[in-house]
């Protein structure tokens, strides 16, 4: 199956290739040696017609990697807007800050730290609200991430989470991957937590079976 999977996406691709910018921001990443784990064009591409439909003027990431996501979200800010990108690999960073400029996104700021401590930074500096929030970074700290999350939040504040179905791994309840272990625990979280109203959303593609956790802050 995923043959044909990857084969849609490609074609998809021809339909709505990445522009220059973001290719140039793979591209940096790849001659940097940075992981090949940025979301998929197309993802990324619903990440900004999300942000967009919303009218999102303040976006907050977890896990900026070279930044392509980042693009995607920091695009569908107006002017005015503001983003954050946590990253706790300093070199990651450095990528994602010159990708970033590339792209003439002055206005989306990474900061470098791991995010159990920048989150609770955010916080006590009154940062938020975001309007939306990404969870990409390690799937340990998810649960984590989305407590904090809650607490940079307002009404209407859109969560969406990437990897949260792990090509199924999540089905095995006594699993001894410490990572599919937290997303079961986040997926149970965002199911049971009355502060918000949430769905997962399974997701095939150039990057296998995944899928995508989006909680609407009630
Ligand atoms: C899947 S990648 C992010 C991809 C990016 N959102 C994109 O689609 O372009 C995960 C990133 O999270 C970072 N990360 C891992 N653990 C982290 C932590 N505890 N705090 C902040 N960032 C972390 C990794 O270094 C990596 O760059």
């Amino acid at each position: 199956m995923s043959e044909i999977w990857t084969a849609v996406d490609t074609y998809l691709g021809t339909l709505f290739p990445d522009d220059a910018v973001l290719q140039a921001a793979v591209e940096r990443g790849r001659t940097e040696g940075l992981p090949e784990i940025a979301v998929s064009p197309m993802q990324g591409r619903l990440l900004n017609i999300l942000a967009r439909a919303m009218g999102a003027r303040a976006i907050l990431e977890v896990g900026t990697l070279a930044g392509y996501s980042a693009i995607w979200l920091g695009r569908a800010l107006p002017a005015d807007g503001r983003m954050i990108t946590l990253e706790v690999d300093a070199h990651h960073a450095e990528v994602a800050r010159a990708n970033l400029a590339s792209a003439g996104l002055q206005n989306v700021e990474v900061r470098l730290g791991a995010a159990r401590t920048t989150l609770p930074q955010l916080i006590e500096e009154s940062a938020g609200p975001f309007d939306l929030i990404f969870i990409d970074a390690d799937k340990v700290g998810y649960p984590e991430y989305f407590t904090w999350s809650l607490d940079l939040s307002h009404a209407g504040t859109l969560i969406i989470a990437d990897n949260v179905v792990r090509h199924g791994n999540i089905l095995d309840e006594n699993t001894d991957d410490v990572s599919s272990r937290a997303i079961r625990e986040f997926n149970a979280m965002i199911a049971a937590d009355a502060r918000v109203d949430a769905t997962v959303l399974q997701v095939v593609g150039v990057k296998g079976h995944d899928g995508l956790a989006f909680a609407v802050v009630r």
